[in-house]
């Protein structure tokens, strides 16, 4: 575990490296989250799904339900100019029941006020290089595809899961292709309060 925790902050540093996965010039510094960091995630969360069509508010309740069943895989912060602004939540999910190395991305968020200077991008990219170094074989998502196609996310295809239009289930494999199976996300993502 030591192994791979050094091997995602090799991976994390990187990432950082201008030209290496964040938009050159975003003064924007992205790190594991701490205890500290936790009221600003949950306000994260709250803000930047206010007005989401598809959200039901309950984000923040997740990333906190997720962290306290041991499930927060990685939990990355993004901080501008000394504020935590933005956060990514990965967690296990199971494929046919299985764990095969697959992780969900989300949520995903960035305060409304610092939206669209590439701080969700850079988010987006050292979490699956983060997932890369501790062994993922894969990530997928519900999300739109306009915004997920680019980081090289595509149609579920031999992956499903219940309750969601196919267009908006995304899956990246890292290495051997994608497996097939119903996909069940971690059940902190049902938490309602
Ligand atoms: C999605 C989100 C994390 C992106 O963060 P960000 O820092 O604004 O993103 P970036 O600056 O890296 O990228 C901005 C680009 O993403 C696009 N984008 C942002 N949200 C999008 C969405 N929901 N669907 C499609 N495209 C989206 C913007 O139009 C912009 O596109 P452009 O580069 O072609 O102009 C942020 O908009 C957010 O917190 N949204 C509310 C919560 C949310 O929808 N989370 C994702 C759930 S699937």
């Amino acid at each position: 575990m030591a192994f791979r925790l050094h091997a995602f902050w090799d991976a994390l540093a990187s990432a950082q490296r201008p030209g290496a996965g964040r938009p050159i010039g975003v003064p924007v510094i992205l790190r594991p989250e701490t205890e500290a960091d936790i009221p600003a995630i949950d306000q994260i969360n709250q803000d930047a799904f206010l007005h989401h069509p598809y959200s039901h508010q309950t984000e923040h309740l997740i990333v906190r339900a997720l962290r306290a069943s041991g499930a927060l895989t990685l939990s990355l912060v993004a901080e501008w100019e000394g504020q935590v602004v933005g956060h990514i939540a990965f967690s296990p999910a199971l494929i046919d029941g299985q764990d095969l190395g697959w992780y969900t991305l989300g949520p995903v968020a960035v305060l409304p006020s610092h939206q669209r200077k590439g701080i969700g991008s850079s988010l987006v990219k050292a979490g699956l290089q983060g997932l890369g170094a501790l062994g993922a074989k894969g990530c997928l998502l519900v999300g739109d595809p306009s915004y997920y196609l680019r980081f090289g996310f595509r149609q579920g295809d031999s992956l499903r899961v219940h309750e969601v239009p196919p267009e908006y289930f995304m899956c990246m494999a890292f290495s051997e292709g994608a497996p097939s199976g119903l996909v069940t996300h971690h059940p902190a993502f049902f938490t309602t309060a």
